[in-house]
C-alpha cells in the first residue's frame, strides 16, 4: 500500500512536470529572397544535441558544412560532423547532399524539413551554399530560442545570373576587414557579384608591381572636401591626408575569401577618364604634361589618359597584373564620364584622330576601348563598361553596365550584347533614402527608398523575349564621396540591398511588397543582433 502511494505520488509529479514544460516555440519562416517554391507542412523537427551534420565528401561541401557547424555553435550545439556513407542513419540529421546527376542548374537547391531533419540537395556546391543560407535564415534570430522548425519543402533557384553590389573604395578607402564583411553581406542574401571600384581621380587602390608610384603617390590625397561639392558655395577642406591601398597579397586573400562564398569579384580599372590619380603618379600618361595632384574634391576631373602607345603599354601591364589576381571572366574598364576637353585641345591627340581616320573624340574613346578589349580578349577575358562605351561604337564583345537609366542597356541588348542593369533611378545606394533629408546624413542627392528598389524590374518592357536573354541581371552602386566609414556604408546599403536581393533572385510573380515588409521586419532582428547600422525610415523609426 505504501508503495502504491509512492508510485501514485511519483506519477502525479511526473504528470505535473510534463504539463509544466513550456510550449515549444516553432520558428516562423521568413526567408529573403523569397524562394521560388515553398510549402509549409504539418509537423515539426527539433534540432538537439544529438543532431548531426552529414555531408557528401567534397571539399566545397565540407567547407559549407563547416559554416553551418560554426553557426550552430551560437546555439551552444556541437554537432557530430560526418561525411556520408551508406551505413549512416539519416535520422536527426542535417544532410547536405551533392548530387551532380540531379537535373538542377548550378545555383539551384532543394531543401526539405521532415521528421528526420534537414535535407539539402544540389547538383553543384553553389546550390548547397544557398541551401545553407536558407537554413541560416530558418534558425531563430535569438540564440536562446527553441530550435524547432516547421516541416517544409523548398525548391529554389535564382532568376538572374548577375546579382551584384558595387563599392567605391577610392573616394574613401575601406579596410580589408570591411571588404570581407561586405562579401559576407552579399553571400547572406544569395548575391554573387562584387564589383570593386579600385581606381579613381581621388585615389588608386591596388598595388601594381610594375608601377609602384601608383600607390606610393596615387593612393594618397592631401585632404578632402568637406560638405557638398555642388550645393556648398564656399569650398572647405579637412586638411587631413587620406588614402590607403590593397597589396596584392591582401587582394589574393580577399579573392579567396569571396571564392569560398561563391562570389565573383569584378575589378574595375577606370579608363580613359577618372584617371587623375594615375596621371598624378605618372604625368606622362596625361595630355597636358602638368604635374597634378591626386584630386581632393568631388565631381569629374578633366584629366584623361592620352592615346600614346606607351600609355596602352601601361594599361595593358596594369590589366595583366589585375587579371593574374582576379579570376573573373569580366574585367570592368570603366569608360564613364570621360570629359574630352583635353583631347579636344591637344594638338597631338587631334593629329592622332586624323591619323586613325576617326570623326571625333567619341570615336577616339571607342577606339581606345576596342583596343583594350582586344588585349583583354587575347587573355581569354571579357570587358564590361559603363554605358558611355556605346558612344562612338560599341566594342564587338563588350558587356554594358547601364547606369544612366536603362536606355543604354536596351540599346545594347537589342544589339545582342550582354547587359547588367544599374540605373541610377533605382540602384544608386549613395542616394537619400527618405524625403526628409534633415533626418539623414549628407548624401550626393537623389531619392531611392526601399519601396523604389523593390519595384525595380531589370528587364525593360521594350525588349522582346530573345533580347531579354541578354540581361544578365543587375547591381546596386555605392559611390563614397559622402560616405566616409564602413558604418556609413552599412547605413546606405541596409535595408535597400535586402530589397534588391529579392528583385534579383526571386521569380517576378512572387514579388509582393507588403509580404516583403513583413519578412524585412524579421530580418531587421538579424541586423540588430549583428550590430549592423541601417536606415530605419522604412520601419517608421528615427
Ligand atoms: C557612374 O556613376 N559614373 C557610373
Amino acid at each position: 500500500m505504501k508503495n502504491t502511494f509512492l508510485y501514485l505520488g511519483f506519477f502525479i509529479l511526473l504528470l505535473s512536470f510534463l504539463s509544466c514544460k513550456k510550449e515549444l516555440s516553432i520558428n516562423t519562416v521568413n526567408i529573403i529572397p523569397i524562394p521560388k517554391l515553398l510549402t509549409q507542412k504539418e509537423g515539426h523537427f527539433e534540432i538537439d544535441q544529438r543532431t548531426k551534420i552529414v555531408y557528401t565528401a567534397d571539399k566545397d561541401v565540407e567547407r559549407i558544412a563547416g559554416f553551418l557547424e560554426r553557426e550552430l555553435t551560437n546555439y551552444h550545439l556541437t554537432p557530430e560532423f560526418l561525411t556520408f556513407d551508406k551505413n549512416i542513419k539519416l535520422n536527426n540529421s542535417i544532410y547536405l547532399e551533392l548530387n551532380p546527376k540531379l537535373d538542377l542548374t548550378k545555383e539551384a537547391y532543394h531543401l526539405s524539413v521532415t521528421k528526420d531533419g534537414f535535407h539539402a540537395t544540389a547538383s553543384n556546391p553553389t546550390g548547397l551554399f544557398y541551401a545553407y543560407q536558407t537554413i541560416k535564415q530558418l534558425l531563430p534570430t535569438d540564440y536562446s530560442k527553441d530550435l524547432a522548425f516547421h516541416y517544409l519543402e523548398i525548391k529554389d533557384e535564382p532568376r538572374f545570373k548577375w546579382r551584384g553590389m558595387h563599392l567605391d573604395v577610392c573616394r574613401h578607402f575601406m579596410p580589408k576587414e570591411y571588404i570581407k564583411k561586405y562579401i559576407d553581406y552579399l553571400a547572406s542574401l544569395k548575391m554573387n557579384s562584387f564589383h570593386w571600384h579600385l581606381t579613381e581621380d581621388q585615389g588608386w587602390r591596388i598595388e601594381i608591381k610594375a608601377y609602384p608610384k601608383l600607390t606610393e603617390i596615387g593612393a594618397w590625397r592631401k585632404e578632402s572636401l568637406i560638405g557638398h561639392a555642388l550645393t556648398d558655395k564656399t569650398k572647405k577642406y579637412d586638411g587631413k591626408k587620406h588614402g590607403g591601398f590593397y597589396t596584392q597579397k591582401e587582394i589574393k586573400e580577399i579573392v579567396a575569401y569571396a571564392k569560398d562564398r561563391f562570389i565573383n569579384i569584378v575589378p574595375e580599372i577606370e579608363m580613359p577618364g577618372h584617371a587623375q590619380a594615375a596621371i598624378a603618379s605618372y604625368p606622362e600618361l596625361g595630355c597636358t604634361e602638368e604635374q597634378v595632384e591626386v584630386w581632393n574634391t568631388w565631381g569629374i576631373s578633366p584629366y584623361i589618359y592620352n592615346v600614346d602607345d606607351t600609355t596602352f603599354e601601361f594599361l595593358e601591364t596594369v590589366l595583366e597584373e589585375v587579371m593574374a589576381l582576379f579570376p573573373s571572366k569580366y574585367i570592368h574598364i570603366g569608360g564613364d564620364e570621360a570629359i574630352k576637353n583635353q583631347w579636344k585641345s591637344s594638338k597631338k591627340i587631334q593629329r592622332k584622330i586624323k591619323e586613325l581616320g576617326l570623326k571625333n573624340e567619341h570615336e577616339l574613346q571607342s577606339y581606345f576601348i576596342k583596343r583594350i578589349e582586344k588585349f583583354v580578349n587575347s587573355k581569354g577575358r571579357s570587358i564590361i563598361g559603363w554605358d558611355e562605351i556605346l558612344e562612338g561604337g560599341l566594342a564587338p564583345n563588350a558587356t554594358v553596365m547601364s547606369w544612366r537609366g536603362t536606355k543604354g542597356g536596351i540599346a545594347a541588348s537589342k544589339a545582342h550584347h550582354y547587359v547588367v542593369m544599374s540605373p541610377s533611378t533605382h540602384c544608386y545606394f549613395d542616394h537619400y533614402q527618405s524625403k526628409d533629408r534633415d533626418r539623414e546624413p549628407l548624401a550626393i542627392g537623389g531619392f531611392t527608398d526601399v519601396e523604389k528598389v523593390y519595384s525595380f524590374e531589370p528587364v525593360p518592357k521594350e525588349l522582346n523575349k530573345e533580347e531579354a536573354k541578354y540581361i544578365l541581371g543587375a547591381q546596386a552602386n555605392v559611390w563614397t564621396e559622402y560616405i566616409l566609414t564602413p558604418d556609413h556604408v552599412d547605413y546606405m546599403i541596409f535595408p535597400r540591398m535586402i530589397a534588391l536581393s529579392e528583385v534579383l533572385w526571386s521569380p517576378v510573380e512572387k514579388r509582393d511588397y507588403a509580404d516583403f515588409l513583413k519578412r524585412l521586419i524579421a530580418y531587421k532582428e538579424i541586423l540588430d543582433r549583428e550590430g549592423i547600422h541601417y536606415a530605419k525610415h522604412v520601419f517608421g523609426e528615427k
